[in-house]
């Protein structure tokens, strides 16, 4: 049932690339150059009239929100809001019929998510679902939705729900932002062909995980972590370190490359595994300057930069080379060796990665 694979957890990240591919099926035609997400075309009038929207959602889907956001906000230009579905439901939100909500969640099943649905359907707002688990609980509660198609996840910790997840969000964004007519139609036709590389790049990420489990050995002592990124790569570092934590019971944390001076340098020393995600973007240089004071206070740089890079990989202690990909899909890449290093680590330790203490797969109670 594994696979032939030791863990639930190895062999779902090693299903990316095929888990991506379907998502996209029959979403994505490529002769066409085009992307058409159902629900979307069909809640079209709903959607381009919404005055935001607002994702709900908890834990790792939560992280898939915050892209979501980055996704939409850039190509649809619809302001976003990206909240924990816990924090949400016992807030008395402002919300109302002019408002669309997206519910992420793998499972279909997260107590809380399910509640924020129905408090924000009882205002009328228009509820749109992202969900793995066909026929659960959230997607029977929402207007509409699209199924992120990646099959079971049994693993407790979530991989290639995220990415799927991440996948939908950005063929949602697209389908969207085409009807709006917010996307310049060059850049348009760059994300949809590069969306359709996705899978193939994942394939080559996955080639590195000698290297990951190799470079996992000399982790097992640390008993903190921090993970840094900018842009769409900061929801990256959270996922990140969300694996860690709940895998190998690492403390972790993830936070804004840039935020790291407002208090957490202050916790660097030779101690400290710096894990960084400063692939080539708009941010490069400042991502770079930032590594230069981790550095200066002889943290310890894990950096995952782009193929190539000359630059980072000479400061950082190590550095991984990933595929080239365009900066709004880099999630879809970055987030592969983070769970593969998160997944080494614990396995390292000796921890059971499919089963990790006092977590479960669905939070059906809150
Ligand atoms: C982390 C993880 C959890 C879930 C969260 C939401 O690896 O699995 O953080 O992401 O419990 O679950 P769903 O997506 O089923 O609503």
């Amino acid at each position: 049932e594994k696979g032939g694979y030791p863990h639930f957890m190895l062999k779902e990240i090693f299903e990316q690339p095929d888990c991506i591919h379907d998502c996209m099926r029959g979403r994505i035609n490529v002769d066409a150059d085009n992307v058409v997400l159902s629900a979307v075309i069909d809640n079209k009038d709903r959607l381009l009239n919404a005055k935001r929207f607002i994702i709900v959602a908890c834990g790792t889907s939560w992280h898939a929100g915050l892209i979501g956001k980055q996704l939409i906000e850039s190509f649809c230009r619809i302001p976003v809001e990206v909240e924990y579905a816990s924090e949400f439901r016992y807030r008395d939100p402002v919300i109302n019929e002019q408002d669309v909500v997206i519910a992420i969640s793998q499972s279909g099943e997260t107590a809380d998510t399910l509640a924020a649905v129905e408090l924000a359907k009882s205002r009328g707002a228009f509820i749109y679902g992202i969900c793995n688990a066909i026929g659960s609980s959230i997607p029977r509660a929402t207007h509409t939705g699209s199924y992120i198609h990646v099959g079971p996840e049994i693993g407790v910790a979530s991989t290639k729900a995220f990415t799927g997840q991440v996948t939908v969000l950005a063929m949602l964004a697209l389908t969207l932002a085409k009807e709006k007519g917010t996307i310049d139609e060059q850049y348009y036709l760059s994300v949809v062909r590069e969306l359709n590389q996705i899978p193939e790049k994942m394939k080559e990420v996955l080639k590195l995980n000698d290297k990951l489990a190799e470079l996992s050995k000399t982790f097992t002592y640390a008993h903190n972590f921090i993970y840094l990124g900018r842009g769409y790569s900061y929801p990256v570092a959270l996922e990140g370190a969300l694996k860690l934590k709940e895998i190998s019971y690492i403390h972790a944390e993830g936070y804004p490359a840039a935020e790291m001076k407002h208090g957490p340098i202050a916790l660097i020393d030779a101690e400290m595994p710096v894990v960084v995600i400063a692939t080539q973007n708009a941010l490069y240089e400042k991502v770079l300057s930032n590594i230069q004071e981790i550095k200066a206070r002889k943290g310890r740089v894990i950096a995952f930069v782009t193929k190539g890079d000359t630059v980072i990989s000479q400061i950082a202690d190590c550095s991984i080379e990933l595929p080239e990909t365009i900066e709004c899909l880099n999630p879809l890449i970055t987030t592969v060796p983070l769970q593969l290093l998160a997944y080494h680590i614990a396995v390292c330790k000796g921890m059971d990665v499919d089963q990790p203490r006092n977590l479960a797969k669905s939070v059906t109670v809150e």
